[in-house]
């Protein structure tokens, strides 16, 4: 099977989150399976060329837009411990800039970026005589990839057989654009736009919308999350387009690239350890408290609650604001914090970090091997989230013999399951309202599970011991596939 993915993240080359994991992990998964398999991706500014290996192909692609055409040159380079072909959109017009999306605001020409590279992705598989039998598109950022495939370009033989599989990674995204602009800059024209057409939501063009409506299938990234987003608590707004295609949309897990995220082959952190050598993950946590200063005087015995996370409403951060000075002026836990957004949360934990020098390690900012390290110091990882499409810091905290405190939704209630000290079964501790009150008796759950060496033995191991990797999440897409392509 020739399959195209395309998405505005790929891992390690420019992240954001949960997306750019996914975007690498499934080609890599579906290379070893024996599916030809290319990425297309924007050049952005911070991609280290030079380290990957990228160079110009010195091909050219047209890139209608409007009245008018645009061009952009394709470079390529490969996919890490991989053989998947990468190749990178330059146009210094839209690429050339700080951040993905923004720096620190959405770049108000989103809607143009995101058209001109969607449209680019179809005429990059012309250049490069690629005929795909599935498109893959993620998030609004290349939702018109497939709108394109299904209109402009369903009359080209190249992509007469061609499928689009459309996979929602986070609803709340939907990318919303001024229909002049969008419905210009992507030619369909206005004549396109009318109350209820495929790129109409609530009188603005939705990419998201027609993402959903001109695939053949749409995943979404749990099973749970693909049901709760039939209703309007989830859906942001979409419940209506989502069951009017609800016969075509399934919940697919992700997984995680344990070449990257299993302790033991990991050298982003101090020490490597595994289940039966749990004696090393205390090592990387004995290490990382010296460097922050603490001392035997300083009960280096508390646990270490830990958190890897974009600082955004969804993360469920106000319910944390609800309740960790108490827990954190009490002397119950550490609390350990790698995570950048939004303005008014990171204020808050830089506050929290200054109160509390010897309890709190406040880190705003976004590292790679930092993530690595504070998934492996801490002893859980906490993700009271309002909503989760699935979450993989759960799934690499598992690995890694950090317990998940998480609530009960979207991939989260499909990863974590309540440990019960009467059986020695389950892997975390999680709660279903969201509400700070429920949190906190979970959080003192954990506690409590910590404190008894048994039940703390035996639910880091029940948790190192499942697999949540990306081979049988790969292989459920290819079905997926299959079904698309019939
Ligand atoms: P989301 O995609 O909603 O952000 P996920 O749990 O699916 O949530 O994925 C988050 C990914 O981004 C993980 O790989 C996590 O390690 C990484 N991540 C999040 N915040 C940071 C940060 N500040 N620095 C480094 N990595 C981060
Ligand atoms: C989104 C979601 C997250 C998911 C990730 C990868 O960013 O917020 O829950 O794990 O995409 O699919």
């Amino acid at each position: 099977m020739k399959i195209l993915l395309t998405s505005a993240e790929v891992a390690p080359f420019a992240k954001t989150g949960g997306l750019a994991d996914v975007a690498a992990a499934l080609p890599f998964e579906w290379e070893k399976f024996g599916q030809e398999v290319i990425i297309v991706m924007p050049k952005y500014a911070h991609i280290d060329t030079y380290h990957y290996g990228f160079h110009p192909t010195f091909k050219i692609v047209y890139v209608p837009m409007g009245y008018w055409m645009e061009y952009g040159h394709i470079w390529q380079g490969t996919l890490p411990h991989s053989n998947v072909p990468v190749y990178l959109i330059e146009n210094n017009d839209y690429f050339n800039r700080r951040g993905i999306y923004g720096d620190p605001d959405e770049y108000p020409d989103n809607d143009r970026r995101f058209i001109f590279f969607s449209r680019a992705v179809l005429e990059t598989a012309k250049a490069l005589n690629f005929e795909p039998d599935i498109i893959h598109s993620h998030d609004f950022h290349t939702a018109f990839a497939v709108a394109f495939l299904k209109s402009q370009y369903k009359n080209d033989r190249r992509f007469s057989r061609t499928a689009g599989v459309y996979t929602i990674h986070n609803l709340a995204y939907q990318g919303w654009f001024e229909p002049g602009r969008a419905m210009n800059f992507s030619t369909f024209g206005m004549k396109e736009f009318y109350k209820g057409s495929w790129f109409e939501h609530k009188g603005m063009v939705n990419a998201m919308k027609a993402g959903i409506m001109f695939s053949d299938k749409i995943t979404t990234v749990s099973p749970t999350y693909a049901k709760e987003i039939r209703y309007p608590y989830y859906s942001e707004g979409m419940e209506d387009v989502l069951n009017l295609r609800g016969a075509d949309l399934i919940g697919i897990l992700n997984g995680a690239h344990y070449g990257e995220w299993d302790p033991e082959n990991d050298g982003l952190i101090y020490c490597k350890y595994n289940k039966d050598f749990l004696q090393g993950k205390l090592r990387n946590k004995t290490e990382f408290l010296r460097e922050m200063g603490i001392t035997e005087e300083d009960e280096p015995g508390l646990p270490v609650v830990g958190m890897v996370t974009r600082l955004t409403e969804q993360k469920g951060i106000d319910l944390l604001i609800n309740k960790l000075e108490w827990f954190l002026s009490n002397n119950i836990f550490r609390f350990c914090l790698l995570g950048s957004g939004e303005g008014r949360y990171e204020d808050y934990f830089r506050y929290i970090g200054w109160k509390y020098p010897k309890r709190a390690y406040i880190n705003i900012g976004y590292s790679n091997k930092l993530a690595h390290r504070i998934i492996a110091v801490s002893d859980f990882i906490i993700m009271p989230s309002r909503y989760e499409p699935c979450g993989l810091t759960q799934i690499y905290g598992l690995k890694y013999g950090t317990v998940p405190i998480v609530r009960e939704t979207g991939g989260l209630a499909d990863t974590v399951k309540e440990y019960k000290g009467e059986t020695g079964e389950g892997n975390g501790i999680s709660f279903f309202n969201y509400n700070a009150d429920e949190m906190a008796e979970a959080i003192t759950r954990g506690i409590g599970i910590y404190k008894s060496e048994k039940d703390w033995t035996a639910i880091r191991r029940n948790g190192m011991g499942e697999d949540y990797g990306s081979g049988s999440s790969a292989l459920e897409y290819i079905k997926v596939f299959r079904w698309a392509m019939s």
